[in-house]
Protein backbone atom coordinates (compact mmCIF):
# COMPACT_ATOMS: atom_id res chain seq x y z
CA UNK A 1 0.00 0.00 0.00
CA UNK A 2 0.78 4.01 -0.27
CA UNK A 3 1.21 4.00 3.24
CA UNK A 4 4.32 1.89 3.68
CA UNK A 5 6.13 3.70 0.63
CA UNK A 6 9.02 6.20 1.85
CA UNK A 7 6.95 8.79 3.54
CA UNK A 8 7.32 12.52 2.17
CA UNK A 9 7.39 13.56 5.62
CA UNK A 10 10.53 12.59 8.08
CA UNK A 11 10.07 11.62 11.95
CA UNK A 12 9.04 14.79 13.65
CA UNK A 13 10.91 13.73 16.83
CA UNK A 14 13.39 11.31 16.43
CA UNK A 15 17.01 10.67 18.55
CA UNK A 16 20.51 11.02 17.08
CA UNK A 17 24.23 10.75 18.24
CA UNK A 18 22.88 11.60 22.10
CA UNK A 19 20.68 14.49 21.03
CA UNK A 20 17.31 14.83 20.49
CA UNK A 21 16.50 15.72 16.55
CA UNK A 22 13.00 17.44 15.99
CA UNK A 23 11.53 19.26 12.73
CA UNK A 24 11.41 22.84 13.07
CA UNK A 25 8.43 23.16 12.81
CA UNK A 26 8.79 27.17 13.59
CA UNK A 27 10.30 27.51 10.19
CA UNK A 28 7.75 25.61 7.90
CA UNK A 29 6.64 25.72 5.64
CA UNK A 30 9.31 28.13 4.50
CA UNK A 31 12.42 25.57 5.31
CA UNK A 32 12.33 21.95 6.45
CA UNK A 33 15.17 22.31 8.89
CA UNK A 34 15.94 20.58 12.14
CA UNK A 35 16.79 21.56 15.80
CA UNK A 36 18.97 19.20 17.08
CA UNK A 37 18.68 19.84 21.61
CA UNK A 38 21.57 18.74 23.49
CA UNK A 39 20.13 19.28 26.90
CA UNK A 40 16.57 19.11 28.38
CA UNK A 41 16.68 23.04 28.83
CA UNK A 42 16.45 23.46 24.96
CA UNK A 43 14.39 20.78 24.95
CA UNK A 44 11.84 22.82 27.15
CA UNK A 45 12.72 25.84 24.69
CA UNK A 46 11.72 23.73 21.63
CA UNK A 47 8.41 23.07 23.64
CA UNK A 48 7.42 26.13 24.54
CA UNK A 49 8.38 27.96 21.46
CA UNK A 50 6.55 25.31 19.72
CA UNK A 51 9.74 24.05 17.99
CA UNK A 52 7.70 20.86 18.19
CA UNK A 53 3.88 20.68 18.91
CA UNK A 54 1.16 18.36 18.78
CA UNK A 55 -0.20 16.58 21.40
CA UNK A 56 1.42 12.59 20.28
CA UNK A 57 4.72 14.97 19.34
CA UNK A 58 5.16 15.76 23.06
CA UNK A 59 4.55 12.69 24.14
CA UNK A 60 7.61 11.59 22.05
CA UNK A 61 9.59 15.05 23.22
CA UNK A 62 8.74 14.34 26.49
CA UNK A 63 10.40 10.42 26.33
CA UNK A 64 13.07 11.43 24.45
CA UNK A 65 13.96 14.31 27.41
CA UNK A 66 13.97 11.64 30.31
CA UNK A 67 16.25 9.58 27.80
CA UNK A 68 18.37 13.21 27.51
CA UNK A 69 18.54 14.19 31.06
CA UNK A 70 19.35 10.22 32.02
CA UNK A 71 22.31 10.42 29.33
CA UNK A 72 23.42 14.14 30.15
CA UNK A 73 23.08 13.98 34.49
CA UNK A 74 22.03 10.58 35.14
CA UNK A 75 21.71 10.74 39.03
CA UNK A 76 17.89 9.99 39.95
CA UNK A 77 17.33 13.33 41.71
CA UNK A 78 18.42 15.43 38.83
CA UNK A 79 16.43 13.34 36.29
CA UNK A 80 13.43 13.45 38.11
CA UNK A 81 13.70 17.86 38.42
CA UNK A 82 14.40 17.42 34.63
CA UNK A 83 11.53 14.89 34.07
CA UNK A 84 9.01 18.05 36.28
CA UNK A 85 10.31 20.51 34.25
CA UNK A 86 9.13 18.83 30.50
CA UNK A 87 6.07 17.91 31.92
CA UNK A 88 5.44 21.16 33.18
CA UNK A 89 6.53 22.88 29.58
CA UNK A 90 2.75 22.74 28.33
CA UNK A 91 0.25 21.88 30.31
CA UNK A 92 -3.57 20.73 28.35
CA UNK A 93 -1.59 17.81 26.17
CA UNK A 94 -1.77 14.69 28.64
CA UNK A 95 0.59 12.79 26.40
CA UNK A 96 3.46 15.42 27.22
CA UNK A 97 3.25 13.64 30.98
CA UNK A 98 2.37 10.56 29.84
CA UNK A 99 5.54 10.30 27.71
CA UNK A 100 7.33 11.70 30.61
CA UNK A 101 6.15 9.07 32.73
CA UNK A 102 6.73 5.86 30.66
CA UNK A 103 10.49 6.82 30.66
CA UNK A 104 11.03 8.06 33.86
CA UNK A 105 9.59 4.36 35.20
CA UNK A 106 12.22 2.46 32.67
CA UNK A 107 14.95 4.55 34.10
CA UNK A 108 13.82 4.28 37.61
CA UNK A 109 14.06 0.49 36.80
CA UNK A 110 17.07 0.29 34.48
CA UNK A 111 18.90 3.55 34.09
CA UNK A 112 19.23 5.66 31.19
CA UNK A 113 19.49 2.58 28.87
CA UNK A 114 15.77 1.62 29.81
CA UNK A 115 14.60 4.92 29.55
CA UNK A 116 16.03 5.41 26.08
CA UNK A 117 14.57 2.15 24.79
CA UNK A 118 11.71 3.57 26.57
CA UNK A 119 11.52 6.49 24.82
CA UNK A 120 12.46 4.46 21.45
CA UNK A 121 9.41 2.26 21.86
CA UNK A 122 7.10 5.15 22.60
CA UNK A 123 7.58 7.12 19.54
CA UNK A 124 7.37 3.79 17.34
CA UNK A 125 3.86 3.14 19.13
CA UNK A 126 2.43 6.50 18.28
CA UNK A 127 3.26 5.98 14.36
CA UNK A 128 1.76 2.06 14.75
CA UNK A 129 -1.19 3.75 16.37
CA UNK A 130 -1.85 6.38 13.88
CA UNK A 131 -1.60 4.26 10.76
CA UNK A 132 -4.35 1.81 12.90
CA UNK A 133 -6.79 4.94 13.93
CA UNK A 134 -6.58 6.27 10.14
CA UNK A 135 -7.60 3.26 8.82
CA UNK A 136 -9.99 3.00 10.95
CA UNK A 137 -11.32 6.96 10.68
CA UNK A 138 -11.03 6.65 6.53
CA UNK A 139 -13.88 4.13 6.70
CA UNK A 140 -15.83 7.53 8.00
CA UNK A 141 -14.95 9.44 5.39
CA UNK A 142 -17.17 9.40 2.55
CA UNK A 143 -15.96 8.67 -1.08
CA UNK A 144 -15.37 11.99 -2.52
CA UNK A 145 -16.08 13.75 0.96
CA UNK A 146 -15.22 17.17 1.74
CA UNK A 147 -13.52 17.24 4.87
CA UNK A 148 -12.78 20.56 7.14
CA UNK A 149 -9.74 19.77 9.78
CA UNK A 150 -9.11 22.84 11.85
CA UNK A 151 -5.42 23.55 13.97
CA UNK A 152 -2.98 20.32 12.52
CA UNK A 153 -3.31 17.54 13.44
CA UNK A 154 -0.80 15.81 10.93
CA UNK A 155 2.52 13.61 10.92
CA UNK A 156 3.79 17.13 12.22
CA UNK A 157 2.02 17.05 15.23
CA UNK A 158 2.97 13.48 16.07
CA UNK A 159 6.41 11.09 15.59
CA UNK A 160 4.88 10.35 11.96
CA UNK A 161 1.06 9.74 10.22
CA UNK A 162 -0.89 12.10 12.08
CA UNK A 163 -4.51 11.36 13.60
CA UNK A 164 -6.36 13.91 11.83
CA UNK A 165 -4.61 14.37 8.72
CA UNK A 166 -3.80 10.71 9.62
CA UNK A 167 -7.67 9.83 8.54
CA UNK A 168 -7.59 11.90 5.41
CA UNK A 169 -4.23 10.11 4.47
CA UNK A 170 -5.63 6.60 4.47
CA UNK A 171 -8.56 7.57 3.22
CA UNK A 172 -6.67 9.19 0.27
CA UNK A 173 -4.65 5.99 0.02
CA UNK A 174 -7.71 3.78 -0.11
CA UNK A 175 -8.79 5.84 -2.74
CA UNK A 176 -11.87 7.62 -1.67
CA UNK A 177 -10.83 11.10 -2.90
CA UNK A 178 -10.85 13.20 0.03
CA UNK A 179 -10.73 17.13 -0.56
CA UNK A 180 -9.92 18.79 2.46
CA UNK A 181 -10.63 22.61 3.50
CA UNK A 182 -8.06 23.72 5.63
CA UNK A 183 -8.63 26.12 8.38
CA UNK A 184 -5.82 28.49 8.73
CA UNK A 185 -6.15 28.91 12.82
CA UNK A 186 -5.40 31.70 13.89
CA UNK A 187 -3.30 32.20 16.14
CA UNK A 188 -0.23 30.96 14.65
CA UNK A 189 -1.33 29.66 12.30
CA UNK A 190 -0.71 25.88 12.20
CA UNK A 191 -3.23 25.20 9.54
CA UNK A 192 -2.00 27.32 6.74
CA UNK A 193 1.52 26.76 7.97
CA UNK A 194 1.47 23.34 8.47
CA UNK A 195 -1.52 21.09 7.37
CA UNK A 196 -1.22 22.60 3.77
CA UNK A 197 2.38 21.85 3.60
CA UNK A 198 1.50 18.43 4.72
CA UNK A 199 -1.13 18.26 2.39
CA UNK A 200 0.98 19.29 -0.53
CA UNK A 201 3.54 16.70 0.48
CA UNK A 202 1.08 13.98 0.19
CA UNK A 203 -0.58 14.77 -2.91
CA UNK A 204 -4.43 15.64 -1.01
CA UNK A 205 -6.11 18.32 -3.04
CA UNK A 206 -7.13 20.65 -0.82
CA UNK A 207 -7.96 24.46 -0.13
CA UNK A 208 -7.33 26.91 3.07
CA UNK A 209 -9.39 29.11 4.29
CA UNK A 210 -9.70 31.55 7.19
CA UNK A 211 -11.23 30.33 10.29
CA UNK A 212 -14.50 32.34 10.02
CA UNK A 213 -15.46 30.73 6.54
CA UNK A 214 -16.20 27.93 8.57
CA UNK A 215 -20.06 28.68 9.01
CA UNK A 216 -20.81 29.70 5.30
CA UNK A 217 -19.18 26.50 3.84
CA UNK A 218 -21.22 24.35 6.29
CA UNK A 219 -24.38 26.38 5.35
CA UNK A 220 -23.65 26.01 1.48
CA UNK A 221 -23.29 22.41 1.99
CA UNK A 222 -20.01 22.34 0.72
CA UNK A 223 -18.37 20.34 4.44
CA UNK A 224 -19.69 16.54 4.83
CA UNK A 225 -17.31 16.10 7.71
CA UNK A 226 -15.26 18.05 10.27
CA UNK A 227 -12.00 15.77 11.63
CA UNK A 228 -9.60 17.06 14.27
CA UNK A 229 -7.31 15.79 17.12
CA UNK A 230 -7.24 16.44 20.07
CA UNK A 231 -4.61 17.51 23.13
CA UNK A 232 -6.78 15.62 25.95
CA UNK A 233 -9.71 13.22 25.84
CA UNK A 234 -11.22 13.58 29.75
CA UNK A 235 -13.16 10.16 31.30
CA UNK A 236 -16.77 11.61 29.91
CA UNK A 237 -15.17 12.26 26.14
CA UNK A 238 -15.19 15.91 26.52
CA UNK A 239 -12.21 17.17 24.12
CA UNK A 240 -10.09 19.72 24.12
CA UNK A 241 -8.03 20.80 21.36
CA UNK A 242 -7.12 24.06 19.41
CA UNK A 243 -8.88 27.14 20.26
CA UNK A 244 -11.29 27.34 18.01
CA UNK A 245 -12.84 23.43 17.81
CA UNK A 246 -15.67 23.88 20.09
CA UNK A 247 -17.48 26.89 17.27
CA UNK A 248 -16.83 24.42 14.94
CA UNK A 249 -18.54 21.33 16.98
CA UNK A 250 -21.19 24.08 17.21
CA UNK A 251 -21.56 24.90 14.11
CA UNK A 252 -21.07 21.57 12.75
CA UNK A 253 -23.55 20.05 15.35
CA UNK A 254 -26.17 23.43 13.77
CA UNK A 255 -25.79 21.46 9.79
CA UNK A 256 -25.98 18.25 10.80
CA UNK A 257 -22.38 17.52 9.80
CA UNK A 258 -20.67 15.08 12.20
CA UNK A 259 -17.60 15.74 13.46
CA UNK A 260 -15.04 13.13 14.25
CA UNK A 261 -12.45 13.40 16.92
CA UNK A 262 -8.99 11.37 15.93
CA UNK A 263 -6.27 10.66 18.36
CA UNK A 264 -3.75 7.39 19.61
CA UNK A 265 -5.52 6.48 23.40
CA UNK A 266 -2.23 8.37 25.16
CA UNK A 267 -4.76 11.03 24.77
CA UNK A 268 -7.17 9.98 26.67
CA UNK A 269 -7.09 10.58 30.01
CA UNK A 270 -9.46 9.08 32.58
CA UNK A 271 -7.80 10.39 35.76
CA UNK A 272 -9.39 13.69 34.45
CA UNK A 273 -13.12 13.78 34.58
CA UNK A 274 -14.65 16.14 32.52
CA UNK A 275 -13.50 18.96 30.31
CA UNK A 276 -14.46 21.84 32.67
CA UNK A 277 -10.96 19.70 35.19
CA UNK A 278 -8.75 19.90 31.61
CA UNK A 279 -6.22 23.04 32.54
CA UNK A 280 -6.14 25.41 29.27
CA UNK A 281 -3.10 26.73 28.50
CA UNK A 282 -2.70 30.52 28.32
CA UNK A 283 0.06 32.02 25.42
CA UNK A 284 1.83 34.94 25.07
CA UNK A 285 -0.37 37.96 23.74
CA UNK A 286 2.07 38.65 20.81
CA UNK A 287 0.93 36.00 19.06
CA UNK A 288 -2.50 37.56 18.59
CA UNK A 289 -0.97 40.57 18.72
CA UNK A 290 1.13 40.11 15.48
CA UNK A 291 0.66 38.00 12.61
CA UNK A 292 3.63 36.43 11.04
CA UNK A 293 6.03 38.39 13.18
CA UNK A 294 4.33 41.94 11.85
CA UNK A 295 1.89 43.54 14.48
CA UNK A 296 -1.17 44.56 13.98
CA UNK A 297 -2.69 45.61 16.68
CA UNK A 298 -2.37 48.69 18.49
CA UNK A 299 0.35 49.20 21.30
CA UNK A 300 -0.77 48.33 24.73
CA UNK A 301 -4.11 46.25 23.76
CA UNK A 302 -4.79 43.46 26.49
CA UNK A 303 -5.32 39.83 24.60
CA UNK A 304 -6.60 37.00 25.84
CA UNK A 305 -5.14 33.94 24.84
CA UNK A 306 -6.24 30.85 25.65
CA UNK A 307 -4.44 28.12 23.15
CA UNK A 308 -7.42 25.29 23.43
CA UNK A 309 -11.05 24.73 24.38
CA UNK A 310 -12.94 21.81 25.14
CA UNK A 311 -15.37 20.07 23.25
CA UNK A 312 -18.73 18.46 25.53
CA UNK A 313 -18.70 14.71 24.47
CA UNK A 314 -22.59 15.91 23.35
CA UNK A 315 -21.25 17.81 20.12
CA UNK A 316 -19.14 14.66 19.36
CA UNK A 317 -19.74 12.17 16.67
CA UNK A 318 -17.18 10.08 16.77
CA UNK A 319 -13.58 9.23 18.89
CA UNK A 320 -11.49 7.04 16.74
CA UNK A 321 -8.71 6.02 18.51
CA UNK A 322 -5.94 2.89 17.48
CA UNK A 323 -8.61 0.77 19.89
CA UNK A 324 -11.67 1.31 17.89
CA UNK A 325 -14.14 3.76 17.20
CA UNK A 326 -16.74 5.19 19.56
CA UNK A 327 -19.62 6.72 18.53
CA UNK A 328 -21.31 9.52 20.57
CA UNK A 329 -18.92 9.01 23.35
CA UNK A 330 -19.85 8.36 26.59
CA UNK A 331 -18.00 7.94 30.03
CA UNK A 332 -19.00 4.09 29.65
CA UNK A 333 -17.85 3.66 26.56
CA UNK A 334 -14.58 5.27 26.77
CA UNK A 335 -14.66 2.84 30.23
CA UNK A 336 -14.93 -0.11 27.64
CA UNK A 337 -12.46 0.61 25.32
CA UNK A 338 -9.98 0.99 28.37
CA UNK A 339 -10.02 -2.51 29.13
CA UNK A 340 -9.36 -3.19 25.42
CA UNK A 341 -5.65 -3.32 25.01
O1 LIG B 1 -0.66 24.42 20.21
P1 LIG B 1 -0.47 23.17 19.39
O2 LIG B 1 -0.04 23.44 18.00
O3 LIG B 1 0.41 22.18 20.11
O4 LIG B 1 -1.93 22.53 19.32
C1 LIG B 1 -2.08 21.32 18.64
C2 LIG B 1 -3.48 20.87 18.56
O5 LIG B 1 -4.40 21.45 19.11
C3 LIG B 1 -3.72 19.58 17.83
O6 LIG B 1 -4.97 19.58 17.20
C4 LIG B 1 -3.66 18.42 18.83
O7 LIG B 1 -2.48 18.48 19.58
C5 LIG B 1 -3.77 17.11 18.18
S1 LIG B 1 -2.32 16.72 17.29
C6 LIG B 1 -2.46 15.17 16.65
Amino acid sequence: MGGRRTDPIPPTVAWRAGRVRLIDQRALPGRLRFVECATVAELVGAITSLAVRGAPALGATGAYGVALAAAVRPTPAAVRRDAARLRAARPTAVNLAHGVDAALAAFEAGGAPAALAAARAYAAADVDANRTLGRLGAALVPVDGRVLTHCNAGALACVGYGTAVGVVRAAHEAGRRPAVWVDETRPVLQGARLTAWELGRLGVPHRLVVDGAAGSLMAAGAVDLVVVGADRIAANGDVANKIGTYSLAVLARHHGIPLVVAAPWTTVDLDTPDGAAIGIEARAADEVTTVAGVRVAPPGTEVHNPAFDVTPAALVHAIVTERGVITRPTAARLQRLAGRA
